[in-house]
């Protein structure tokens, strides 16, 4: 397709394209220059797999995990691919897939499907969406509870994390927001039940034991990616993406083709209190479904107020839009569901709501400067765009919004695809955007990927570092500083 300016935006279908050749690169074609401060390791989570000996997998989320490691040092950049060695994984590679993926099934027996869903986990371990810590263990995440470690200088997989605790749940986030003065990660766990549960929790740094703070039930548990953090509270933004939880077990449907689009439930806040595990709730009429927050900020002088930002969509079609027979097989493709930055204003003590545009432009896969601005007033996040809303399939821009004017910057080149924006900040940076942003992106042109680091101030391009062979479309990714 081509846009208005003569730009043009093909070839994005190759970045859902099996990758299996595992490499180790010590040193990648450069172009530019890597600033001297920047020393440390990239690691990128991503589903590099969709073909399956007896299967194809449905769904972006499906595919079988595989990570990615930049290693930066001294202007130079290495790169390594593996994928994780999971029981999803191995079971493919004996010819058949025996676990449930988001959006695909193998065939299964009613017992096994009670067990995945009652009791879980059974489910494959395919972490294939983030790139955490536990207990000093590098751990790659999904949306079951079973986060897999895995060695950050070789890529080898060591094993499914086990907590010293009690908790259980058949689904969590695989967005646990992190407290540095706290030194402890916040998540969720639901179990399902004739009554549901959102079971709060916490996980000091450097233990594997997880405490439960605050629980919520529901009838109807809502499809949540990600949650948010203020200061005093977590927040669950229950979309009305919703299931029953009997029909995971009857249905014969994979995980998320159970939940139903109930627009008619509006969208409620629960708010658990991180000091007392107090539960408040808050609702609106209007539906909305997002995947990522951005941030919370507790309103200073108004006791119980929070402004929470998030990438919202109207409706859940960006769910089904990420079916690879709709980003891939249909003659016309549908066009990438517009969505914009949101802010709701959530007042915990009279149950209300409110809320307003912040940015009005397609975004996904938003990063802040977190460890510094995470919970507090903040002005800038970067993100994916869509170049030209209404033509765009798939994300193929980098965007800086400013939350408070509204003004958005735009990186793009013709045919090429970046991924998610990982913001760095430059040691002892005094302003909020003084760091690099650093990219995965794929030229679908040559069909290879590279490494790009811009300005996170201008967007300028900094330098770029070439790997030989495409990188599936990923998700997210970690820094750690050397
Ligand atoms: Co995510």
């Amino acid at each position: 397709m081509t846009n208005v300016l003569g730009r043009t935006s093909v070839g994005f279908e190759r970045g859902f394209n099996d990758q299996q050749t595992e490499l180790a690169i010590d040193s990648l074609e450069v172009k530019g220059a890597i600033p001297g401060w920047l020393s440390g390791t990239l690691v990128r989570n991503g589903p590099a797999r969709f073909h399956l000996d007896d299967k194809t997998l449905n769904h972006w989320f499906d595919g079988l995990a595989m990570l990615h490691k930049f290693d930066i040092a001294d202007g130079r950049v290495s790169y390594a691919n593996r994928f994780l060695d999971t029981p999803a994984r191995r079971a493919d590679a004996d010819g058949k897939m025996a676990y449930s993926e988001f959006a695909t099934d193998p065939c299964r027996s009613l017992f096994k499907r009670f067990t995945q869903v009652f009791t879980g986990p059974g489910f494959g371990a395919n972490a294939n969406v983030t790139i955490g810590r536990i207990a000093e263990q590098f751990v790659a995440q999904t949306e079951y509870p079973m986060p897999v470690a895995f060695d950050p200088q070789t890529l080898d997989t060591i094993g499914v994390v086990s907590f010293d605790d009690r908790l259980k749940g058949a689904v969590t986030t695989a967005h646990p927001h992190h407290d540095p003065d706290e030194r402890a990660v916040y998540n969720y766990l639901l179990n399902f039940g004739a009554t549901s549960a959102y079971g709060v929790y916490r996980l000091p740094d450097g233990t594997r034991t997880r405490e439960l703070l605050g629980r919520a039930t529901t009838k109807r548990p809502s499809y949540m990616h990600s949650f948010a953090l203020s200061e005093r509270y977590v927040i669950l933004m229950e979309f009305p993406l919703v299931v029953n939880p009997l029909r995971l077990l009857v249905s014969g449907k994979p995980f998320i083709a159970n939940y139903r689009w109930e627009p008619e439930r509006g969208t409620r806040f629960t708010l658990v209190d991180r000091r007392t595990g107090e539960v408040n709730h808050a609702h609106t009429d209007q539906a909305w479904f997002g995947f990522h927050h951005v941030n919370a900020v507790d309103r200073d002088g108004e006791d119980g107020v929070v402004d929470l930002d998030i990438i919202v969509y109207p409706t859940a079609e960006v769910v089904q839009h990420f079916y690879l027979t709709s980003l891939l097989d249909r003659p016309n493709h549908n066009v990438y569901p517009s969505s914009e930055l949101r802010r709701f204003t959530i007042n915990a003590a009279t149950g209300t709501v409110t809320s307003r545009t912040l940015v009005d432009h397609s975004a996904e896969l938003p990063r802040i400067n977190y460890a510094k601005f995470n919970t507090k007033p903040y002005r800038y996040f970067y993100a994916n765009g869509i170049a030209t809303q209404g033509e765009s399939v798939f994300l193929d821009t980098i965007i800086k919004a400013d939350v408070t004017s509204g003004e958005v910057k735009q990186w793009r080149y013709d045919n090429h695809f970046p991924g998610e924006p990982v913001f760095v900040p430059r040691p002892d940076a005094s302003t909020e955007d003084d760091g690099v942003l650093l990219t995965v992106v794929l030229d679908a042109s040559q069909n290879t990927s590279y490494l790009l680091l811009l300005d996170a101030h201008s967007l300028s391009e900094i330098a770029r570092a070439q790997v030989p062979q495409h990188i599936p479309f990923g998700f997210h990714g970690t820094y750690t500083r050397r």
